[in-house]
């Protein structure tokens, strides 16, 4: 596996790549890896459409608000390129912040609308900027014909998607789902911030997605119910503070008031746990 630090060494493993008509996947994270990244990883080196896989490791500060974890995102470079090259990447890209961001770096690229402003927008203000601009980036430096996201991060997926119809990136963006740990909880790099008892009180996310679910697949269509119902559950958990709990139409984002046979919804919900902000979300589909 090879390593790139710099955009001139990216670009020229791009360029010699492309010549052999060879296809590229990319994996783009903020590293400190777990299982759910290294699926993506996997997910793209099996990918039959795809020869070559870049995964970028890029702790990205435009994403993180002025009173974000950005100075204290868990960080381990050795052990996360010895965890790139086990998965089978080609390409390693690391650059440095002042390498993605110069100095006069001045541009954002901001999908507008309820994509960005709703859940995760409303409580993180500039943090799908922050994303939309670094994948924007990490789009026109690798080229990618395919590019591998965690549904985890289910409204990112949506503004991801919506970035690429709108700005007509060649690219095809390949969704895995959530990566759990054996109690439920998602896998997530801000995990390793819980204490233990945080860690332990944190399952009640997805014990609320799963009972909502349950609830839903008993004859319950009324929205407002199976969100109280989420918020409910949560706030059975003392160490729980929650952020929001809501359900909206998937991948639009819309606010409806009933479940509707054949549509798709996303249940989302966050929380704090002590200081630490976890999201988790189920996708929720009625029949008929
Ligand atoms: O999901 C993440 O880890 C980040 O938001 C991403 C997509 C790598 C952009 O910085």
């Amino acid at each position: 596996m090879k390593q790139a630090i710099t955009l001139a060494e990216l670009r020229s493993w791009v360029t010699a790549t492309r010549a052999r008509g060879e296809r590229i996947g990319l994996v783009p994270t903020m590293g400190f890896l777990h299982e759910g990244h290294l699926a993506l990883i996997r997910q793209a080196r099996s990918d039959a459409e795809i020869d070559r896989v870049v995964v970028s490791i890029f702790v990205n500060p435009l994403q993180f608000g002025p009173r974000e974890d950005y100075h204290t995102y868990p960080r381990d470079p050795e052990r996360d390129r010895e965890l790139v090259r086990e998965a089978g990447a080609d390409l390693l890209f690391t650059p440095a912040v002042e390498e993605m961001y110069p100095p006069g770096f001045a541009t954002r690229v901001e999908v507008q609308g309820k994509l960005t402003t709703v859940l995760c927008g409303r409580s993180r203000p500039g943090h799908f900027q922050g994303v939309a601009t670094v994948i924007t980036k990490l789009f026109n430096l690798v080229g990618p014909d395919s590019a591998y996201f965690g549904l985890k991060d289910a409204q990112q997926v949506a503004v991801i998607q919506r970035l690429v119809a709108d700005l007509n990136f060649p690219v095809r963006i390949k969704v895995h789902p959530t990566v759990r740990e054996p109690d439920g909880l998602a896998m997530s790099s801000r995990n390793t911030y819980l204490s233990p008892e945080e860690r332990k009180a944190a399952t009640v996310l997805y014990r609320a997605l799963c009972s909502a679910q349950s609830l839903a697949h008993s004859g319950e269509r009324r929205i407002s119910e199976l969100e109280e119902h989420l918020r409910r559950i949560i706030r059975t958990e003392p160490r729980a503070r929650l952020d929001y709990a809501e359900i909206l139409s998937w991948p639009d984002l819309e606010a409806a008031e009933c479940l509707e046979p054949g549509k798709i919804y996303l249940m989302a919900v966050a929380a704090y746990l002590g200081r630490t902000r976890l999201i988790d979300n189920l996708l929720l589909e009625v029949h008929p």
